[in-house]
């Protein structure tokens, strides 16, 4: 008997009750994929579909993240690595490791704290933070939370003039690079969000209020916090989302379809800095691009949200290096859910991959706090991926490390 008690208290540990309670949602978290399901359960049916969903069947989203799973490593072994460094240079500045926080729209409907949030958590992993266009805190707020590299989203209004003065207020603020989104010519269509009538800022409606009352913790956490606004825009005559508006409707009505490579020349009139595009998905765009003196192509299909029926990204990744060289450099975009992701990204010839949906998740489950967690495991998660191909710096990621399924992709 008492040998038996023995026994068992030299194995029961009991674990300290945690009493805060966004770290005791972390504590059970271990993957994007753990993040995501706690933020399905904390958000509004509708909020989590509009961060979650993409374009008609879904294809294109789906294909991002199974262009990963696919690719697997080569893996390299003895090779005597005692240290192994992520640190990287991404368009001439640091980044602690190869990724870049992608812009996203309406970032305080997964938390109040939104952008601001996304940005000190993306200042303190040491990684660039793209503020978007329609973000629901402006370019001056979002300098003045975070001292870090900060880049800014263009979106090509009708209204040039608006333009013009955002990217005069991106350069008074220290934002370091413009990045152009040339994929959203018209919006488009996200069935999940038509099904639930979704509207930015969310409508208060019958249908919303009873999602409100089954998600408390968020419901109170937006009554609380000051109105969901378009925050560059707020009080001008394109209008800023003081009235609810159909995101299909507002972007159709406001943006131009009509952008041309003109247009990336006029930025540049206007622009000293870099400026990168969002949105390239072939090769012939890509070098284009490259030809015109455009800093760096984000290779995206803007996370399966625009085109369904578009390519993957990450098989684009190595042809469109083939054929730019060194003239351009390359952020993967879409389906980035692990380091190793990005490791993979990095290793088919990019300088960084980039994540939005992803810090979303952590966002909604767990706030700031669960962008630093995520931030955080990304980071170990390419050192130990590097460690575990045979790695030590990120110059040494090259294309014999991998092998994509459809590694012959000239035609693209
Ligand atoms: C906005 O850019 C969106 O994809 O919803």
């Amino acid at each position: 008997m008492i040998d038996a008690l023995r026994t068992v208290r030299s194995v029961v540990r009991l674990e300290r009750i945690e009493t805060d309670p966004i770290e005791r949602r972390l504590r059970r978290a271990a993957s994007v994929a753990d993040l995501r399901r706690i933020a399905k359960r904390r958000l509004p049916g509708g909020v989590f579909d509009y961060i979650d969903g993409g374009a008609e069947d879904e294809r294109t989203l789906a294909a991002n993240a199974a262009a990963y799973a696919t690719t697997t490593f080569r893996p390299r072994v003895l090779r005597g690595l005692a240290e192994v460094d992520p640190s990287t240079t991404i368009l001439g500045g640091a980044a602690s490791y190869p990724l870049v926080l992608a812009p996203t729209g309406f970032t305080r409907i997964a938390d109040p704290e939104g952008e601001l949030a996304v940005a000190r958590a993306a200042a303190r992993a040491g990684l660039p933070y793209t503020l978007s266009t329609l973000s629901t805190r402006s370019i001056e707020e979002v300098r003045s939370a975070s001292d870090g590299r900060l880049w800014f989203q263009v979106y090509a209004w009708r209204d040039r003039g608006l333009v013009a003065e955002m990217v005069q207020r991106a350069a008074d603020s220290r934002y370091e690079a413009l990045m152009l989104t040339v994929d959203t010519a018209v919006f488009g269509r996200r069935e999940r969000d038509v099904r639930r009538g979704f509207t930015l800022p969310p409508a208060v409606g019958l249908r919303t209020i009873v999602d409100g009352a089954l998600h408390p913790g968020w419901a109170l956490a937006f009554l609380r916090s000051d109105p969901i606004r378009f925050a560059n825009v707020a009080g001008r005559d394109v209008g800023d989302g003081a009235s609810p508006v159909s995101l299909a409707d507002y972007i159709n009505a406001q943006f131009d379809p009509a952008l041309s490579w003109e247009d990336v020349s006029w930025l540049r009139s206007i622009w000293d800095g870099p400026i990168m595009l969002k949105g390239v998905q072939t090769v012939a765009d890509a070098v284009i691009a490259a030809e015109s003196g455009v800093d760096a192509v984000c290779l995206s299909n803007h996370g399966g949200r625009q085109l369904d029926g578009a390519p993957s990204i990450l098989p684009l990744v190595g042809p469109v290096r083939e054929a730019v060289g060194d003239r351009t450099a390359i952020i993967c975009d879409g389906g980035v859910r692990r380091g190793s992701d990005i490791v993979k990204a990095v290793a088919a010839g990019a300088d960084a991959a980039m994540a939005g949906r992803a810090y979303l998740y952590a966002l909604g489950a767990a706030g700031e706090r669960g962008v630093d967690r995520l931030l955080e495991w990304f980071r170990a998660d390419v050192v130990r991926t590097m460690s575990l191909v045979g790695a030590s710096t990120i110059d040494e990621l090259n294309r014999s490390l991998i092998e994509l399924r459809d590694d012959a992709n000239e035609d693209r």
